[in-house]
């Protein structure tokens, strides 16, 4: 114990900086400051009073922190004890001033300062480690988990977050601020429970975009044993609050969480007031940082939770020998990016399929099926061949090493950036091999001039072609390598992973 430690040294710089710098030191000795050497004057008496005021405070907040650290990462202390026990410390250990404890619990109510989500200096590089969301804190993360912040927490010093944040279209308009549970901001409304707080750079609308936005709370919820589904979302776009995600991203959640989400937009809060959370997470860099093993974790939690939500059985199609059989899908799209003559391509794969022994087609149509209807159909294909589009997100419900095969119309090489890779990364990170892709070098040629940025739009909505040669040396390649792998397959792999076994670490 360091007896000889200064009184309790307190710092707190309210007025010229954030809450977020605001720095509370505090020794830990458990000796009251020895003050009898000092002498005696009305001026030593208020100080007095202040020391001591101000040490038991902060020793309850102390308290307060700890309990909350220790009980990490497992659900937190009921705040309302939380309460009640401070107010027994207070009752026990303050033989006075409690008056200047009173004021000065309201001075750090004061102290909470609100900053905009969306902060302008980062605008020029908001995807970025460092993000223009919550600018002013760094993410954590922990054995190859998904980056997140947690609050409260050892690195929030035990505050919670509070959000003024129900602007839809300006995210500069939105405010966060942190503040300790017994000194919340004035008329502020905490909301109990996990509320799970997401950053996209994109959108919601697009299930490739919304999916690699909520994963991290997949990893998350992962990590810590599936114990605690999340109350309630809040979604942001560059700070500007979201309704809503799309009707498969919700499917989806519901799925993994065990009930649909909830997501708030702060309609019963009144106009100005502020939320604050009693637990919350959030997250700002999509799978970024994550090792494979975790990201593999979380792609075998999503594809067992959906197929279990969809009451998929381990005999999904009633196949006795799955060793045997290689189910080829044809996954198509209507408008753009669809083939050009669908009919030739189907034929094309017929034939290749009916070269060998124990091979199945199927053709799909994402934009005729129900969340369940895709679910099914992935959970019943062993090589996926599809344009490049978002109903490729549901590839990752395959079971893993299945494989991919994805068709681009002509121009997207050139223009369509490093996105265009976006399947390729999934394969990958959810355990799938993606054997390459078709790029159609033909079609429609941009009205523009080389380069313009115009002509991706042009190029996005184009059709594939298809080469006939190509596609069919190219199936049977693929076609005869599933073959090997199944049949080199000790134990069929619905076997492996039965639905109704999700596991969680
Ligand atoms: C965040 O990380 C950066 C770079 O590592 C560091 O300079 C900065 O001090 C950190 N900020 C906080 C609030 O921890
Ligand atoms: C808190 O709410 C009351 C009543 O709605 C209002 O009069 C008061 O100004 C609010 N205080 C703050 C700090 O917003
Ligand atoms: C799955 O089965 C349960 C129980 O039979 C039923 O309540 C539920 O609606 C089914 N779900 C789907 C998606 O069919
Ligand atoms: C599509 O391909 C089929 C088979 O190759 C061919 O018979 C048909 O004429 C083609 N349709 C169009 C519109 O080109
Ligand atoms: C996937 O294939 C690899 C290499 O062929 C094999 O080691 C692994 O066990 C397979 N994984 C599953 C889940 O079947
Ligand atoms: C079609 O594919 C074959 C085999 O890859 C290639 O040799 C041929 O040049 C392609 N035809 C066209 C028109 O691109």
């Amino acid at each position: 114990m360091d007896r000889a430690s200064s009184p309790c040294s307190v710092d707190i710089r309210t007025t010229s900086l954030p809450p977020i710098y605001t720095t509370v030191s505090h020794s830990k000795s458990s000796q009251p400051p020895r003050l009898a050497a000092i002498p005696f004057s009305i001026y030593t008496a208020k100080l007095f009073v202040y020391v001591v005021s101000t040490c038991v405070l902060l020793f309850v907040l102390s308290q307060i922190s700890l309990l909350q650290s220790r009980s990490i990462p497992s659900p937190q202390w009921p705040l309302s004890l939380v309460h009640q026990w401070q107010k027994i410390i207070l009752d026990t250990t303050s033989d006075g001033p409690l008056d200047a404890t009173a004021s000065k619990v309201e001075r750090l109510r004061d102290a909470v300062t609100f900053l905009p989500l969306k902060d302008l200096r980062f605008a020029e590089r908001p995807a970025e480690g460092h993000t223009w969301f919550i600018s002013s804190l760094n993410d954590t993360s922990t054995g190859g988990g998904p980056q997140h912040l947690r609050f409260p927490s050892d690195s929030s010093k035990g505050r919670v977050l509070c959000l003024k944040g129900r602007d839809f279209h300006d995210g500069s308009w939105n405010y966060y601020a942190l503040a300790w549970p017994d000194t919340l901001p004035r008329n502020a409304t905490l909301m109990s429970g996990l509320t799970f707080v997401s950053y996209n750079h994109y959108d919601y609308d697009n299930i490739w975009h919304g999916l690699s936005t909520v994963y991290p709370f997949v990893a998350w919820h992962h990590g810590e044993s599936c114990r605690r589904p999340p109350e309630r979302w809040v979604l942001y776009h560059w700070g500007e609050l979201r309704p809503e995600m799309s009707p498969w991203l919700s499917k989806l959640m519901e799925a993994t969480f065990g009930k649909p989400p909830s997501v708030e937009v702060f309609d019963k809060i009144m106009e100005d007031g502020s939320v604050c959370f009693e637990d919350a997470v959030v997250t700002r860099h999509n799978e970024g940082g994550m090792s494979m093993e975790r990201r593999i974790e979380a792609y075998d939690l999503l594809r067992c939770s959906v197929r279990r939500y969809c009451n998929l059985s381990s005999e999904v199609d009633g196949d006795a020998n799955e060793v045997n059989t290689i189910r080829l899908t044809l996954f198509m799209r209507r408008g753009g990016r669809s083939f050009r003559n669908e009919s030739a391509v189907v034929e094309i794969f017929q034939r290749e399929c009916d070269k060998v022994g124990g091979c199945r087609l199927k053709v799909a149509h994402s934009n005729d099926l129900s969340f369940c209807d895709q679910v099914k159909v992935m959970s019943t294909t062993d090589v996926l061949a599809s344009p490049h589009g978002a109903q490729l997100t549901n590839l990752f419900i395959m079971d893993r090493n299945s494989s991919v095969m994805e068709f681009y119309p002509k121009g997207w090489l050139r223009h369509a950036g490093v996105g265009q890779y976006v399947y390729q990364w999934l394969s990958s990170w959810s355990g799938m091999r993606h054997e390459g892709a078709w790029r159609d070098l033909a079609g429609e040629e941009c009205p523009y001039p080389e380069g313009n940025f115009r002509c991706f739009d042009v190029y996005k909505n184009g059709l594939i072609g298809h080469n006939e040669t190509h596609f069919s040396e190219w199936a049977r390649k693929v076609l005869g390598e599933v073959k090997l792998r199944k049949a080199g397959d000790a134990v069929p792999k619905r076997m492996q992973d039965p639905a109704g076994a999700c596991a969680c670490s």
